[in-house]
């Protein structure tokens, strides 16, 4: 439940102005919250000013007064980071620290996600990586001969032949050469009911990685994997309704990138 102290509040109003769905009422001379269409999303917290309002769902150990200086990021930095972030495919043989793998969870915690549904979790393997790439390059195998028989697209039958050289590849050594994971000691899957609800997520996870001076890959071969091997989804504890949106291959990087890239222009319509 969300709940006013009523010895705080000074009934200013600002919660129930900012309540999305209504759900707070002035009694009297404070804020009252009816906690009947509520979708715990949290705006009147960050909203009061004399911190009168809390929840006993959610751990208020969370929240944080804002301070400029730890708070905001200049817009043209903003933006050089977004620009030199690049997809990683080589690392260092090196472990990542577990308070690290934790601060990247966070950034998709803290997520939007619609409706407020916060439906989205996340799947940490560094033990079982060998196990769970051979079950995606046994899947990829076997999508490949279906394509290779059914598809005239070109660029699927680039992939094809790909997928099952990568498989031959790992069947003569499952340790050399990997196209898909490149070798790298941590994988997050990340979970969700929604597409964009863990896509938002992963975004943000990618921007704390790189702020953490770590490296990801996206793996869309594995995604595709596990849309075609319900084992995948078994093995790593996944309940067969929830969609597995994004696999982040993570690592040290052993690259140093010099400058940003050039990009199409961006296709905009003004109307
Ligand atoms: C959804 C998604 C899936 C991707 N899948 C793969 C993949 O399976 N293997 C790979 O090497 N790169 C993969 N990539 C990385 C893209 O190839 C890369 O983002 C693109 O070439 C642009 O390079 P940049 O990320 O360095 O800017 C994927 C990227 C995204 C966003």
């Amino acid at each position: 439940m969300f709940s006013v102290d009523i010895k705080k509040c000074i009934g200013c109003a600002l919660c129930i102005k900012d309540c999305f769905v209504n759900d707070i009422e002035m009694i009297d001379t404070h804020a009252s919250i009816k906690n009947l269409n509520c979708f715990k999303c949290g705006h009147c917290i960050a909203i009061c000013p004399v911190g009168a309002i809390s929840t006993d769902e959610y751990n208020m150990s969370d929240v944080i007064e804002y301070e400029k200086k730890s708070f905001d990021i200049n817009p043209e930095n903003l933006l050089n980071f977004i620009k030199f972030r690049r997809t990683i495919r080589q690392f260092e043989n090196k472990d990542i620290e577990k308070d690290k793998i934790l601060k990247i969870i966070e950034a998709g915690r803290f997520t939007q996600t619609a409706s407020n549904s916060q439906d989205t979790s996340y799947i940490v393997v560094q033990k079982n990586i060998q196990e769970l790439k051979k079950l995606a390059l046994e899947s990829l195998n076997r999508m490949a001969t279906q394509i290779l028989d059914n598809s005239t697209s070109p660029l699927f039958r680039r992939y094809a032949k790909l997928w099952i050289q990568m498989y031959k590849n790992y069947i003569e050594d499952p340790n050399k050469e990997d196209r898909l994971f490149f070798n790298a000691p941590l994988i997050i899957v990340v979970v969700s009911d929604s597409q964009v609800n863990g896509a938002l997520a992963s975004s943000n996870m990618e921007l704390m990685i790189n702020s953490l001076g770590l490296g990801t890959v996206f793996s869309g071969f594995f995604t595709k994997a596990s849309e075609n091997n319900p084992d995948i989804k078994e093995f790593l504890g996944i309940a067969p309704e929830k969609q597995i949106v994004t696999c982040m291959v993570i690592g040290y990087p052993s690259i140093k990138y010099s400058r940003t890239v050039p990009r199409k222009s961006a296709d905009i319509s003004w109307r």
